[in-house]
């Protein structure tokens, strides 16, 4: 990472960096990737990185599957374009949407595809909206994420996230959104509160705000299984018990978002099978395609599929649908992909490593920077804090878990810092034991490292 390299001072010439400190970037310049060997990737002077996080927890399948290379050449030359507008599909599509339904949580019947998690959930939202109008419930349209949710970043899906990066100066959340409490042991439960308690205090709190705004008024509640992007949080035990008669009690749509959680990261295919979840709706992207092209879906139940069909006789056409939706090239790669998650495998092999890097983790529970250590299957976080005994955080302008990451990098492993001085870990699924002690004694050098700084910077 340097200024000095050509193609570091060539981007910046031209490329407006998303989710980037701009000034930052502007200073130090970014690192240039430009090849992949399975979980490593390789910077444009030659230096080998772990990819701890799969890119953007995406490329399950490491980074240099050819079967997935090979499937995108052969639709290119066998039909590069073609859509599902008005009657018409390309045949590949119909493959994976069948292939997605047989692996999908118990219950979802059609899938409906787009490129991204936050089009997939932006769906989902105008799925719930249109279901209202649909039974003759206009009133019936506020939609209840959590705090520090991450959904995305479009209009709609940036007012479900619950994160202030997202809505801070871009006029949002947009009106009909709101946000419940987030299910965060580690900074929500009480002292001495068991995990059960907390999650009835959590499922209490949501049901006064469903009664408070009025329960005719709310038409979907969005969940992560695991919450990614807003710290790798867990949810407490009988969280999801708890919320899910709640949402039938108020007759609320449940969308589960599986953009992280999907095909295998927590343990299962699916988070909503970890957590024995039973959405209406589930929206799924990344891993879909090992992040090796741009596609993500929304799958729906039958009951919202009826109800769609049914106002599709009464206007005429379901108007709602992208250009790439059912794109044949990632359709072929996301194909593929869940045919390689089949033969390999996938979900056993993360039950066999999975517990090697949730045992590695929490084998730093007792560094003097770290306030918690957690996860499930092949995710998890370490929370750096200025004060074991009373959780208090550094400040934020100190930047110091963006140093770890930082000096991670240094020691030749990428990990992603988060609000709240959170280091996050989601390596490929592909990822071997002694591959994620390399990551692990990464981790470890910057952790000491960044002790150091914290001592000489008089931090603590
Ligand atoms: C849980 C979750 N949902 C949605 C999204 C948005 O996906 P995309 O960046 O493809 O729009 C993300 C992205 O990280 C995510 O983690």
């Amino acid at each position: 990472m340097s200024l000095t390299t050509p193609a570091a001072r060539r981007d910046l010439s031209f490329h407006l960096h998303p989710a980037t400190n701009l000034r930052q970037v502007q200073a130090e310049g970014p690192l240039v990737i430009t090849r992949g060997d399975g979980v490593y990737v390789y910077d444009d002077e030659g230096r080998r990185y772990l990819e701890g996080m799969a890119g953007l927890w995406c490329a399950s399948l490491g980074f240099s599957e050819r079967r997935l290379a090979e499937a995108a050449y052969r639709q290119m030359c066998e039909l590069p374009f073609y859509h599902s507008f008005a009657g018409k599909v390309p045949a590949i599509s119909t493959e994976l949407a069948e292939r997605l339904i047989g692996i999908a949580p118990a219950g979802m019947t059609k899938v409906l595809f787009a490129n991204s998690g936050s089009e997939a959930n932006d769906t989902a939202i105008k799925l719930a909206w249109y279901v209202n109008n649909a039974l003759g419930r206009p009133q019936k349209k506020k939609i209840i994420a959590r705090q520090r949710a991450y959904h995305g970043v479009t209009v709609a899906a940036a007012s479900l996230t619950g994160l202030a990066f997202a809505h801070t100066d871009f006029d949002l959340p947009i009106a009909r959104f709101l946000h419940t409490d987030c299910p965060y042991p580690y900074r929500g439960a009480q002292a001495g509160e068991s995990e059960e308690a907390y999650a009835a205090r959590l499922a209490a709190s949501l049901e006064q705000l469903i009664l408070r705004e009025g329960p005719d008024t709310v038409a979907a509640f969005f969940a992560e299984p695991v919450m990614g992007a807003g710290g790798v949080i867990v949810p407490p035990a009988t969280y999801f018990d708890r919320i899910q008669p709640l949402l039938k009690k108020y007759d609320i749509l449940f969308v589960a978002d599986e953009v992280i959680c999907g095909f295998g990261r927590t343990g299962n295919m699916f988070g909503s099978q970890t957590f024995d979840l039973a959405p209406d709706i589930v929206t799924v992207a990344k891993a879909l395609s090992a992040g090796y092209q741009p596609i993500s879906a929304s799958l729906v139940s039958g009951k919202v599929y009826d109800i769609l069909l049914a106002q599709s006789d009464k206007l005429g056409i379901f108007g709602h649908g992208y250009t790439y939706s059912s794109h044949p090239v990632p359709a072929a790669v996301a194909l593929e992909t869940l045919r390689i998650y089949a033969e390999r495998d996938i979900v056993g092999a993360v039950r066999r490593v999975g517990p090697r890097l949730q045992a590695g983790i929490r084998s730093f529970a007792d560094h003097p920077l770290v306030g918690e250590a957690r996860g499930i299957g092949l995710i998890g976080a370490i929370e750096v804090v200025r004060d074991k005994a009373t959780k208090a955080s550094f400040d934020p302008k100190a930047g110091v878990a963006a140093y770890l990451v930082r000096r991670a990098q240094h020691h030749g492993a990428i990990l992603r810092n988060m609000p709240g001085d959170i280091v996050a870990f989601s390596p490929p699924l592909i990822i071997t034991e002694p591959e994620i002690d390399e990551m692990l004694a990464c981790f470890g050098k910057a952790l000491d490292d960044t002790w150091t700084m914290v001592r000489e910077r008089n931090l603590g």
